[in-house]
């Protein structure tokens, strides 16, 4: 197949019809004429789309210049000697040409850009959404920090809990009744050794775990997850908790009693924390102790301070707890005859509503971020007790 070359130049038409004379070469084309006439419509290109055009007008692969050189070929070496340089020097001043006022209009874009572009150094960054702290991620850590100061390490146990740590080993045996109390969620399938799984009820089994695992002395917190088929504005099926254990040969019940009141008071920051320690029962400890903490009915929201027999006051039931009985002690593998020791179990979501102002509970695990945003926390806001264990956000 013959491919024609395109020509674009009236002036050089004739070299087509030369095609089929070869010999006889057109002296009339004036190779320097279309030079200069492209040369110039290169100078008045005026934006860097048509000076494109203008290189694939010229130097294609089907371009007029590109064109001529492929005539060279066909011509006898005499002809080539004459033309061949004048085309090589019109495809020469076309590519520069091209290249010079492409630096031009590029330079011209740039210094369009440069004068009619501002940045404006003064204007604030854009808003990114750095996303909050959980209020129980930050009563969370506000505890730990707490506790540690105390000397409390922090530990932890399995939410999925077989039935010997949730309950038999916490002295409630098969069919004891305080069983009932908690509306466990249980697995379908026996565990291996033929006991039930469930959902832990409470953050007690990691008493046994951790007395089991590492003996005594002891002082430790066990925050976590808790589950109980259970759900009303201040109930949900899920919820925190956090354990408290201190075992040693000599703890009585004043430890117990100093180390709630320091650690409330530490935690809603005020001094007039007022605590009533009401007798109880619970199979884990004796003698069981529920702890109520004095509150002002008078503000908006609830208010912890000063004592409940105040005027305007009441009490509020806030943890349970107790010495652990020597029954747990034993079926943790310790001697009750040398270790005692105190333990208590406290809602930390609840610590969380009445510290910060919430009213309802099921907010808290809604993942709403319009919730979130309003009660979260800032993460740069890290709890300290030299600078205060709450949250300013
Ligand atoms: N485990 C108890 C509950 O969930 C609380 C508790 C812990 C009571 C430790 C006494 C001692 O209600």
């Amino acid at each position: 197949m013959i491919r024609r070359v395109r020509l674009r130049f009236a002036a050089i038409a004739p070299n087509e019809r030369r095609k089929n004379q070869p010999g006889k070469a057109n002296k009339q084309v004036d190779y320097a004429a279309i030079g200069r006439e492209a040369v110039s419509r290169i100078q008045s290109a005026d934006d860097l789309g048509s000076l494109e055009s203008l290189r694939v007008e010229f130097l294609g692969k089907q371009g007029s210049v590109s064109g001529l050189l492929k005539t060279l070929g066909k011509l006898s070496p005499d002809e080539r000697k004459d033309t061949g340089p004048k085309i090589h020097a019109l495809r020469e001043s076309v590519t520069d040409a091209l290249a010079l006022r492409k630096q031009a209009l590029e330079n011209a874009e740039l210094e369009a850009r440069l004068s009619s572009e501002k940045l404006d150094m003064s204007l604030p960054a854009p808003e990114s959404a750095p996303g909050s702290i959980h209020p129980v991620s930050q009563v969370l850590d506000e505890l730990a920090e707490i506790f540690a100061d105390l000397g409390f390490a922090v530990a932890s146990g399995p939410e999925i809990e077989d039935d010997w740590h949730n309950f038999t080993a916490l002295n409630m045996p098969e069919s004891h009744p305080a069983r009932a109390m908690h509306d466990t969620f249980y697995f379908p399938d026996a565990a291996p050794d033929g006991g039930r799984m469930l959902l832990r009820t409470h953050t007690s089994p990691v008493q046994v775990r951790t007395m089991q695992e590492q003996g005594a002395p002891l002082r430790i917190i066990a925050p976590g997850r808790v589950y109980r088929s259970d759900s009303d504005a201040t109930h949900t099926p899920m919820f925190h908790q956090v354990e408290g254990l201190v075992i040693d040969r000599d703890i009585h019940l004043g430890h117990l009693k100093w180390t709630l009141e320091t650690f409330l008071k530490a935690f809603f920051e005020r001094e007039d924390i007022v605590l009533r320690l009401r007798p109880s029962y619970f199979p884990f400890t004796e003698p069981s102790v529920e702890v109520d903490v004095g509150y002002s009915r008078e503000a908006n929201r609830r208010s912890v301070g000063g004592s409940g027999d105040d005027p305007g006051h009441d009490w509020m039931e806030l943890l349970g707890s107790g010495m652990v009985n020597a029954r747990v002690l034993e079926m943790s593998g310790l001697d009750p005859n040398e270790w005692q020791g105190f333990a208590f179990g406290v809602g930390v979501d609840r610590l969380a509503m009445l510290k910060y102002g919430m009213d309802d509970l099921r907010p808290f695990f809604d993942g709403d971020l319009r919730w979130l945003r309003h009660y979260g926390f800032s993460s740069f806001d890290q709890p300290t007790l030299s600078a205060g264990v709450g949250a300013r956000a």
